[in-house]
């Protein structure tokens, strides 16, 4: 075969498609219009061969026919399968495509799904893209059966459980719905397999078509089902730019002792980002709750680390998105507002104090943090939880004015406290939370320490601020955000 090919060469037109200079039907017009060369000799006949030694060039420009990268945008059709081979015989991607050279896909798409899919030789730029922990945003099109409430979307953008485990927040909106039924748009940064149909099937509503939309910065647009396309040069620049932003986990970690202000502090810091405020001692005091219903002792270590490991403890986005504060759900149903009580205050020091109630709740902190654009508030953030985050402030103050910060949170709440009463609470949390043998309270060697006695909410925010600013210089924090 391959003896065969060198003494009768390769049709002109293929190589110019292989050498990625145009489609084949683009190659047989350059030909027609007299643009291409053989050896120095102008070459109109489309059936023309050509060997490997031959020189060809089109508009007089040699065509390098070892060629180098290669970035190709296809619609995919339903039917079509995105590996090499299949053993139900099913049609390849590749086989849609011209280009000769070993092309493999950027993240699969199941062969039932349609839509965008990216395939290229640059191994590189398919590691960034489709790295598990650092991905970038895919956009679907979901035809589902049924007609979602709003509350089940609420579900989907929360995070679904999965037999291996929740899933990671979703965006989730109802698209344009044509004649065929109720259309989602939904967008993931997890890529497990067959995702959006698992989680859609888990509410109920199971899809009918899927169609990918989106890689990033990438979108399908107009090009037709079945149909292919180079990569721009500038979308390839803003793939990499994306998959570059998607690698520094856009996550800020507070620490700090009990009542220094690290909640304020996230809350206003994700009102000027438009991110996430997570405040991890809402899934300790949510235990703690879950432990008071069940009638459990918080020092039988047992029952409560059992707790922990069977809750499914999850976080939920608010439905206003900007700059709010995370909800938690325990086993479907919203604690958030049972969780500051002098009662949840007296006894979650010993849930956190568990240390297998830690190991319990450590991945699920990673996996939430792990969506990015956050700011994550606790006491173990920068050491424990997040060691890589790229910024971390460890925020102190005395006791005295924590004190004080404290019985205002409660007045906040209407409830009426004694402050001397909070101080010596305070005291001996403190002494608990450094000398405890579970995760004593610690600073990160690369945190930065703010000392607040004197600083109000405002100032310590401007200070933060110009920290991410320097951080995460990518978001040019501070510029009006763009939509989506
Ligand atoms: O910040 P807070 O008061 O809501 O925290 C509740 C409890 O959980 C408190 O005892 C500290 C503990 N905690 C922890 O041990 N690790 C965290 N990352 C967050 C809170």
């Amino acid at each position: 075969m391959e003896e065969q090919r060198h003494i009768e060469g390769e049709r002109l037109q293929k190589v110019l498609a292989e050498a990625g200079i145009a489609s084949r039907r683009g190659a047989e017009e350059l030909i027609r219009q007299g643009r291409v060369s053989v050896n120095g000799q102008n070459v109109t006949a489309l059936g023309t061969r050509v060997g490997p030694d031959d020189e060809v060039c089109v508009d007089g420009q040699p065509v390098d026919r070892d060629i180098g990268p290669v970035y190709i945008v296809l619609h995919k059709p339903r039917g079509y399968i995105s590996t090499v081979r299949d053993t139900h015989g099913r049609p390849s991607v590749l086989g849609l495509v011209p280009v000769k050279t070993r092309l493999f896909p950027m993240g699969r798409l199941d062969a039932d799904s349609e839509g965008l899919i990216l395939l290229t030789n640059d191994g590189g730029l398919g590691y960034q893209l489709t790295h598990p922990r650092h991905a970038i945003p895919k956009e679907y099109l979901v035809l589902v059966e049924g007609n979602p409430t709003d509350e089940t979307l609420e579900r989907l953008r929360y995070g679904v459980w999965l037999e291996e485990g929740p899933t990671a927040a979703a965006e989730v909106s109802r698209a344009v719905t044509g004649g065929e039924g109720v259309w989602l748009r939904i967008a993931i940064r997890e890529g497990r397999k067959r995702q959006v149909r698992r989680m859609l099937a888990a509410v109920g509503h199971p899809v009918r078509r899927l169609v990918r939309t989106g890689i990033g910065p990438l979108k399908l647009g107009a090009l037709p089902v079945g149909k292919w396309r180079f990569l721009k040069g500038t979308e390839l620049a803003e793939l990499r730019g994306a998959a570059t932003e998607a690698a520094v986990p856009l996550v800020i970690a507070i620490d700090g002792p009990a009542a220094s202000g690290k909640s304020a502090l996230g809350q206003a810091l994700a009102a000027r980002l438009g991110w996430l405020h997570f405040d991890t001692g809402m899934l300790y005091r949510a235990l703690t709750v879950l432990a008071h219903r069940r009638g459990i002792d918080v020092h039988d270590e047992d029952s409560v680390a059992e707790l922990a490991h069977q809750a499914r403890v999850s976080l939920v986005r608010p439905g206003n998105r900007t700059g709010a504060s995370a909800r938690v759900v325990v086993d479907g149903e919203d604690v958030t507002d049972e969780l500051y009580t002098q009662a949840v205050d007296a006894d979650v020091s010993a849930v956190a104090a568990n240390e297998e109630v830690r190991r319990a709740l450590l991945p699920r902190q990673r996996d939430i943090a792990n969506q990015g654009r956050m700011i994550v508030v606790g006491r173990d953030i920068g050491t424990v939880v997040l060691p890589g985050a790229p910024l971390k402030v460890y925020l102190d103050a005395s006791a005295e004015v924590r004190a004080m910060r404290r019985q205002q949170q409660f007045e906040a709440n209407g409830q009426v406290v004694d402050r001397e009463d909070l101080l010596a609470d305070l005291r001996r949390r403190d002494r608990y939370d450094r000398e405890r043998p579970n995760a004593p309270l610690a600073v990160a060697d690369d945190a930065v320490v703010l000392h607040t006695d004197r600083m109000t909410l405002e100032e310590e925010v401007e200070v933060v601020m110009k920290l991410a600013k320097e951080r995460f210089p990518a978001l040019a924090l501070g510029a009006p955000r763009r939509g989506g």
